[in-house]
């Protein structure tokens, strides 16, 4: 067709299908087995699961079973649930401000269902048998199974060929689906996870029980050590603080610089529990390593927000992995400050170790104030991790510049949306 092309005949205005809309969410919601598993485990947290156990076929195209342990769903709700706009977790618009589960839109599982082969299975806490509802035929039959919740999802894209043929080879959508998972896994040390590929266990992180009163950071590390390897624990640093402005916490754990990487690719970021990808917070992160980070490195970390609900938007995608926040810059302050103390505290202990030592030609230090903390190959004593060694610049370098900070808040005041994920 030209620009020129006569323009066709005009068409009457119809409501859609109620599948085609799902069909058309699904397009936002799911766009790979993984964003299946996503939702599927995010309904199973919300549950209340302790266990969460994924099953894939032929790297989730096949089939995605996500079975929990949860609080289960009730014969008669088993169609409502795969209704559009229907939730369990939100009521009114203070309830949407406020929200606490990973899940809200009431959309998941019609835009699921509208691309695929999916069935429920569940069974509630005192009855004596589950309830199997096949969406696609509706039909409702009782099935054995324990207390929670099996989704199945069979043959993704089956209606939509055109969708089926973007997905990658099943090598690369398993990857992807096993992420999905790790992200959660990071999120919550207290539930235990497994994923199974064509019969064979792939992963397994283990539930690390958080009695009460227990050093959350401790679970923490051990989900971390699990799921990225003990040299992730081994080349970072606990972080722990809370802004007393703003109220804004940040713990979790940020890397060594000398663990830095050439890519992003282990720099997990929550907010009140999501994964999430925004700018505000990687900028934050990466400006709190400006003074002893160069060239194109990227730190690693495991950073988790915990703040008001009412001050972050998480309505913003269908997916949630952005975010908006009320007040970007104290977001951005409270994460940069948290990583610089915890970055700040090997330091310390470094130049009070050297205060100590006579300074000798082996402890002498090696590199200019300037440069911050330079790897170094003479021995110095004391080294925060085994494997990392640091000559001591003697003069701290004061204060960290932060150069494209005015561009990262110009748009907030211009009351456009603030920078969001990538
Ligand atoms: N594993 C599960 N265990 C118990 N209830 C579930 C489970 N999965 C879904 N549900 C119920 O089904 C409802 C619909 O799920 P769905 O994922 O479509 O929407 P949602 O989680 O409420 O919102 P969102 O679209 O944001 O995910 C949920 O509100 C919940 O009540
Ligand atoms: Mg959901």
């Amino acid at each position: 067709m030209t620009a020129f092309a006569p323009a066709a005949p005009r068409r009457a205005i119809q409501d859609l299908p109620d599948e085609l809309i799902s069909q058309i969410a699904a397009g936002e919601v799911v766009e790979r087995p993984a964003s299946v598993v996503r939702e599927l485990v995010d309904n199973a947290l919300d549950a209340g699961a302790t266990q969460i156990t994924v099953r894939l076929l032929a790297g989730g195209v096949r089939l995605i079973a996500v079975e929990d342990d949860g609080c289960g769903i009730p014969r008669e709700e088993l169609p409502v649930a795969l209704r559009r706009h229907a939730t369990s977790k939100i009521r009114d618009l203070q309830e949407l401000e406020h929200v606490g589960t990973m899940g809200f839109r009431g959309e998941a599982l019609a835009a699921i269902a509208s691309v695929s082969e999916t069935s429920i299975l569940s069974r509630l806490d005192g009855e004596d048998k589950a309830w199997l509802l096949e969406a696609r035929s509706g039909e409702l039959r009782p099935a054995p199974r324990n207390r929670g919740t099996t989704l199945e999802v069979k043959e993704l894209f089956f209606s939509t060929p055109a969708r089926r043929k973007f997905l990658k080879s099943d090598a690369t959508e398993l990857a992807h689906c096993i992420e999905s998972v790790r992200r959660h896994a990071l999120a919550r040390p207290d539930v235990g996870f497994a994923i199974w590929h064509e019969g064979k266990l792939v992963e397994q992180w283990r539930a690390v029980p958080l009695a009460e009163g227990a050093d959350r950071n401790e679970a923490l590390a051990r989900r971390l050590g699990d799921v990225l390897g003990d040299d992730f624990i081994a080349n970072s640093i606990a972080v722990q603080r809370t802004s007393a402005s703003s109220g804004i916490t940040v713990y979790g754990r940020a890397g060594l610089p000398d663990a830095a990487r050439s890519r992003p690719d282990q720099q997990y970021c929550y907010v009140n529990g999501r994964f999430v990808r925004d700018k505000v917070l990687t900028h934050a992160a990466k400006s709190a390593y400006e003074d002893v980070l160069h060239g194109h490195k990227q730190p690693i970390y495991a950073l988790y927000v915990e703040m008001d609900p009412a001050r972050v938007d998480v309505n913003v995608h269908p997916t949630k992995i952005e975010v908006r926040f009320r007040d970007s810059r104290e977001v951005h302050q409270a994460i940069k400050h948290a990583v610089e103390d915890a970055l700040a505290a090997p330091r310390a202990a470094l130049l009070a170790d050297a205060a100590q030592a006579p300074l000798t030609e082996a402890n002498a230090p090696a590199a200019p104030a300037s440069l911050g903390w330079q790897p170094s190959t003479s021995p110095v004593r004391a080294p925060m991790a085994p494997q990392v060694q640091y000559a001591m610049p003697l003069q701290e370098v004061a204060g960290h510049k932060v150069n494209d900070l005015q561009a990262l808040w110009a748009p907030l005041r211009e009351a456009t949306p603030a920078p969001s994920a990538s």
